[in-house]
């Protein structure tokens, strides 16, 4: 057997017969950007969320420059994140002229420790910004306690997490501002590059509004601010509309794919996700942990069964990152996950008997093991 770590030719063609019609009506219309369609997809996105305000954005990164923009972010301003998540969401702090301060995480899902967060906050700090990293949402309740507490507004990076809930609650809807990503092989993943910011706050909203097209307001060619050009095509929004509807469906196989995976991983010498509800974690990636990660990925691959590493090297360690002055040793918690986790096939579209093949992987490994400790006593 052969498994991918994600298929999106399987997807498509669950999609395919909407997407190609939409993309004709485009093309025959002309009307190419920031048209109906990602005015659509702003209106489905906040419905899914539960976001007030919603801007479609050319890519995720944008989706979080846009938004420490809005927060006014610059020179000499800290923003704590965490160092265990892809990279722009440190670089974006780097990139509008702040300085990433990284507090570790938390040994129970990987998601920044509240308490370490609160430690590094210093009379710089402008902004927090956490990651609900794999698709599970961070402890927003204690994050925003401490927002509030010294009030400096909070960003959510919910590239990985859309459609996740917490308390009833949507991804994006905690801190002041949330950025997240349609990059393909996300759980809401476009026919291209794709972001959005999404806020309660009009003003932020106004702000990012305008940031997306160059600072401009309503008057046409008259520069309120400074801003980038992240508009997205209505090609690429219509396809995420068309995805949107299953979305909700996706995830929640998503999660029944854990729940199966951790029913039958659950003895094996493995750290398995936790899942603490039905809806706070979404599954981008099912991520297990073991000091023997690479020779598990050695096994799987021979195998046929093709896994992923998030992260290997965490942000703090990153050669773009050493003015920040941190060494190996600073930040243990993120730098051990960086050794030992290996993310599992989840995507909604993997039959059982893969699912099954993938099982007997992971246990025909540690199996093996077992028999090779006994052969050498
Ligand atoms: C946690 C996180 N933040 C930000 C991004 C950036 O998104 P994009 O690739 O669309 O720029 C991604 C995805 O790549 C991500 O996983």
């Amino acid at each position: 057997m052969n498994i991918p770590p994600i298929n999106l030719k399987a997807q498509f063609k669950g999609v395919k017969k909407d997407i190609l019609k939409g993309i004709r009506q485009i093309l025959e219309e002309q009307k190419l950007i920031l048209g109906q369609y990602c005015q659509e997809l702003e209106e489905q996105v906040s419905a899914t969320t539960g976001a007030a305000h919603t801007i479609s954005c050319a890519n995720g990164t944008d989706a979080l420059i846009l938004s420490l923009m809005a927060l006014g972010i610059g020179p000499g301003d800290e923003v704590v994140t965490t160092p265990y998540t892809f990279f722009s969401t440190a670089s974006s702090i780097s990139l509008v002229g702040g300085r990433p301060v990284f507090a570790d995480i938390q040994e129970s899902d990987m998601n920044i420790d509240p308490s370490k967060l609160e430690k590094a906050i210093t009379a710089k700090t402008k902004a927090i910004l956490v990651v609900h990293l794999f698709g599970k949402i961070c402890d927003m309740k204690k994050i925003m306690a401490i927002a509030g507490k010294h009030g400096i507004p909070v960003v959510e990076d919910m590239a990985q997490a859309l459609g996740a809930r917490r308390g009833g609650a949507g991804a994006g809807t905690f801190g002041d501002i949330a950025a997240t990503s349609f990059y393909p092989t996300k759980n809401l993943g476009g026919i291209g590059e794709g972001g959005m910011v999404l806020t309660r706050r009009s003003d932020l909203g106004d702000r990012v509004r305008k940031l997306r097209v160059h600072g401009m307001g309503d008057k046409p060619y008259i520069h309120e601010m400074i801003g980038l050009n992240s508009r997205l095509d209505e090609i690429k929004a219509l396809a995420l509309c068309v995805k949107l509807k299953k979305l909700a469906s996706w995830n929640k196989t998503r999660l029944e794919t854990a729940g199966y995976y951790n029913m039958h991983l659950r003895d094996l010498p493995l750290v398995l996700p936790i899942i603490e509800d039905e809806t706070s974690h979404i599954f981008h990636h099912y991520v297990v942990r073991t000091v023997r990660r690479d020779a598990l990925q050695l096994h799987l691959r021979e195998k046929g069964i093709m896994t992923g590493i998030y992260y290997p090297l965490p942000l703090h360690l990153q050669p773009c990152f050493s003015y920040l002055g941190l060494k190996e040793g600073d930040l243990p918690i993120a730098e051990e996950a960086a050794r030992t986790s290996l993310a599992i096939p989840v995507f909604p579209e993997l039959r059982k008997s893969e699912k099954d093949y993938i099982i007997s992987g992971i246990r025909s490994f540690f199996e093996k093991a077992d028999e090779d400790i006994e052969n050498n006593q």
